[in-house]
């Protein structure tokens, strides 16, 4: 995807923060220019690695989750406030690693499967097939192997009866619970150890479907799945770090802070390059991209150690949310809150519909609100609606259809008196 893509990707759901879309486009894009180089090359070439910075609930984390289901690269949101805990200084931060591993292992996984699935429905319609006949008393009268196949393979029978045996993988054994680390004894002395078998009575569908992924599971190599996802989190992956304004502060006292600094130092050498192992082996962490993010409001960017900044180059200020910025977040977006309310009430058979003039008033008392309370940003709109709709969404009939208009006055109204002018109780 071209930079403009995926900025026009990330717009169906973020509106407004052009240069922060545009960055991580930007680096998104740097990754895929690197594959492009010689082995040489791409060895000189380091992800320039970027903070976000911006007041709360002005989309963020939105972003990083946007983006999380646009690339089909291994990505990973972790809470930097994860890894402080007072008492334990840098609480096992190269966990953030293993867990990237995890879901480039996953994609790999879920990639080889559709490779071959085909194959290994095969082969399970073929068993449910002999099962079935077998033990016929299930079947019509008179229907052939090639036949009973087909009518499995166009889901008619379904809803059958059936009885099969599957094999159950030993479990894993944690070594230290909670380290991540474990070892599958079944892995290593291989089929030494007889599998365990269980009998398991259930219909035709859910059989298919169970002995499908079984074959699956015996038709990929995962030797192979994990060498490939450990080179798909080095060479593609992308850790978002968020709340790294709660890790930041000067620890000229103890406290809190002694770990918070910990938790820095512990992430610097990952974010610099160093090699972390893993139960499927090593992975290299100079190529995965870092984005970092936090409000910095009560730390600034410059009270992240010297060191740690350093490693962010790229430094991007979201903007403060605005009226007309409001008004475009209530409808536009493909998951609009206006649109998840309607789909709400329309179950209760209310049809719920919003004036153009009705959303310019919410977004005025939100912009009036988040001036004179504290600003968070988009979520002010969230109270705000849920507020709006309170009785609409109470007082409901069963059966009856009706027509709520939310217009200009509606919205005034709901604001007048006194008892819902404080918004503050709203919010937490
Ligand atoms: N620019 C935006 N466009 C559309 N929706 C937005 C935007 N900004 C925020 N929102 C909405 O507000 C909610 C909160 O935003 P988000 O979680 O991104 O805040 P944040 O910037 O990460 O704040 P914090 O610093 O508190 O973590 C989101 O669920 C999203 O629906
Ligand atoms: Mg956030």
């Amino acid at each position: 995807m071209t930079p403009k893509r995926i900025v026009a990707e990330l717009e169906r759901y973020i509106i407004g923060q052009d240069k922060a879309k545009k960055m991580v486009a930007i680096a998104l894009r740097n990754r895929y220019r690197r594959s492009r180089l010689s082995p040489q090359d791409r060895e000189e070439i380091t992800p320039k690695n970027i903070i976000m910075k911006g007041p709360t609930g002005v989309g963020k984390t939105e972003i990083a989750r946007r983006l999380a289901k646009l690339v089909k690269a291994p990505f990973l949101k972790v809470e930097a406030t994860k890894y402080t805990e007072v008492g334990y200084v840098g609480r096992d931060v190269e966990s953030m690693i293993r867990d990237l591993v995890d879901v480039s292992i996953r994609l790999v996984k879920d990639e080889r499967f559709k490779e071959v699935y085909e194959k290994a429905q095969q082969i399970a319609i073929d068993k449910v097939a002999d099962i079935l006949t077998k033990n016929e008393s299930n079947l019509p009268p008179d229907i052939s192997k090639a036949q009973l196949k087909d009518e499995l393979y166009k889901h008619n029978l379904d809803h059958l009866a059936i009885s099969i045996v599957l094999e159950q993988p030993p479990k894993p054994i944690q070594l230290q619970p909670g380290s991540g680390a474990e070892i599958n004894l079944g892995s290593i002395f291989g089929n030494a150890i007889p599998k365990q078998k269980k009998i398991k009575n259930t219909t035709v569908g859910e059989a298919i479907e169970l002995i499908t992924s079984q074959e699956s599971e015996r038709l990929i190599d995962m030797d192979n799945v994990h060498a490939e996802a450990i080179k798909r989190a080095e060479n593609d992956g992308i850790i978002f770090i968020d709340e790294v304004d709660k890790i930041a502060g000067k620890s000229n006292h103890n406290g809190p802070d002694v770990s918070r600094e910990g938790v820095q130092r512990d992430i610097l050498p990952i974010v610099e390059g160093c090699t972390v192992s893993t139960k499927h082996g090593n992975v290299k962490t100079d190529y995965i991209l870092f984005i970092a993010s936090g409000a910095f409001q009560v730390s600034k960017v410059s009270d992240l150690i010297p060191e740690l900044q350093g490693r962010f180059p790229v430094l991007v200020e979201l903007n403060s949310l605005t009226k007309d910025d409001f008004v475009r977040i209530l409808v536009e977006p493909d998951n609009a809150i206006t649109t998840q309310y309607k789909k709400l009430l329309a179950v209760d058979n209310i049809d719920l519909q919003f004036t153009p003039d009705g959303i310019n008033e919410i977004a005025l008392v939100a912009e009036e609100e988040n001036a004179t309370n504290e600003d968070i940003g988009a979520r002010r709109l969230q109270s705000i609606m849920e507020h709006i709709v309170e009785d609409i969404s109470f007082d409901v009939d069963e059966g009856v259809f009706k027509t709520v208009v939310i217009d200009k006055q509606y919205v005034s109204e709901n604001f007048k008196n006194d008892k819902s002018r404080n918004l503050k109780k709203y919010i937490l």
